[in-house]
């Protein structure tokens, strides 16, 4: 499915452009921190603005209650400045209500063509997430048009993503960024070239399920590794120690052990539980101690796992295969990085995303030896999962 793309011959001198993009980044002391997600939304929103448009940002940012300081995009203002050199207007009213929204309209309505408005976290108006028309058309009054360049949040029904392109109707587009996501993604879909293998880790299992079924079905190999993979060695009988396990995927992980294309580490690195030093040893499945705790994949099983993606054409990667915040455990996933990198661009096609992946591809210097780096991560899953059809997708279909 081909989202409505921005024209590029479009005038939007003085236009009001509603562009949402997708600024949910991980958040340190100092604020919201510099990521791919920014960086790539960037060339798209300066062009905008050379070419005299009015933008107003939409983004989320977490997942607040309610109104959050700590989660206001006013905290993106010194990032912007100091990285990108961009200094937006800050607007702290609520969308939602009558009287904020008359004071924005006004506030935008006199601002210069080629300025950017910031406006503040969606998520702070209750009726973004449950996606209502009210909101919706609040929204509406303040732009000419709608872009989405948002990709990773495309699988959310909410109101900035699903509902207010539809007002739009045949002036909703989709951002460059948007299109380039959904054309590479797309290439996992239509007809993969064969051995196709997906490399999945992360933690939570339970939220997985849907999409590993998916990919049984779409891969000639499936490698599961981090704490994904301990409910599935659970169920083959093994027993994890002190590792973390997601006990409500036992069921499915029971289910799924049965697909001859899964595969799991036969060795993995332990680390005695209490052990400050973090000190590693490798082991075979079978022999993990009951105080022990997995935290990487074993030697054996990313050799083993290195020379299956070493031939193979199609590769999806998504998910550290072991806890990344440590150097040490951290060994198995820039190994995979480095391994998909090197076959990619040629010999396979290498495709990878998530926001914890992107962090280790990042840090093995290995981003541009990937055909494609998604700055999705719940989307992705979900991309594959629905074959693209995704909520912010459908609303801007052609
Ligand atoms: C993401 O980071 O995956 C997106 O921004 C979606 O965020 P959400 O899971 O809070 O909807």
């Amino acid at each position: 499915m081909t989202p409505r793309p921005f024209p590029k011959a479009k005038k939007i001198n003085g236009t009001r452009i509603l562009l949402r993009v997708d600024w949910n980044v991980p958040i340190s002391k100092r604020g919201p921190e510099d990521s791919l997600k920014l960086e790539r939304t960037m060339p798209f929103l300066q062009e905008l603005s050379k070419r005299g448009a009015k933008i107003i940002l939409l983004t989320h940012l977490g997942r607040p209650k309610k109104r959050e300081a700590a989660l206001s995009t006013k905290r993106f203002l010194p990032l912007l400045k100091e990285r990108y050199e961009i200094e937006p207007i800050y607007h702290k009213e609520s969308v939602g209500s009558a009287r904020d929204r008359a004071k924005l309209l006004k506030q935008i309505g006199a601002s210069e063509p080629g300025s950017i408005h910031l406006l503040e976290n969606v998520r702070f108006d209750v009726g973004e997430e449950k996606g209502t028309k009210v909101l919706a058309k609040a929204y509406a009054e303040l732009g000419d048009l709608y872009v989405n360049n948002a990709f990773a949040a495309c699988h959310r029904a909410h109101v900035s993503v699903a509902v207010l392109p539809k007002l739009f109707q045949s002036e909703a587009f989709a951002g460059p960024q948007l299109i380039e996501e959904v054309k590479e993604l797309s290439k996992l879909l239509d007809k993969p070239k064969r051995p196709f293998i997906a490399v999945i880790g992360g933690k939570k299992l339970s939220t997985k399920i849907p999409v590993l079924k998916k990919l049984f079905s779409l891969c000639d190999a499936v490698l599961i590794g981090g704490a994904m993979a301990s409910p599935f060695l659970e169920a083959a009988g093994y027993k994890v120690g002190a590792s973390y396990s997601d006990a409500s995927a036992k069921a499915d992980a029971k289910r799924l052990l049965k697909k001859r294309n899964l595969f799991l580490p036969g060795d993995v690195m332990v680390m005695k539980k209490g052990s400050r030093m973090h000190k590693l040893e490798a082991t075979s499945v079978g022999q993990i101690g009951s105080t022990q705790s997995i935290r990487d994949v074993g030697p054996a099983t990313l050799a083993a796992w290195g020379a299956l993606l070493g031939r193979a054409k199609t590769i999806l990667w998504n998910g550290p295969i072991g806890i990344t915040e440590q150097k040490a455990s951290g060994f198995g996933s820039r190994f995979i990085a480095r391994v998909i990198g090197a076959h990619a661009k040629g010999p396979a096609l290498g495709i990878a995303g998530g926001g914890d992946t992107i962090p280790v591809i990042q840090d093995t210097q290995t981003l541009e030896w990937f055909d494609f780096v998604s700055t999705g991560g719940g989307a992705i899953l979900e991309f594959i999962e629905k074959d693209g059809k995704l909520p912010g997708l459908i609303a801007l279909k052609r």
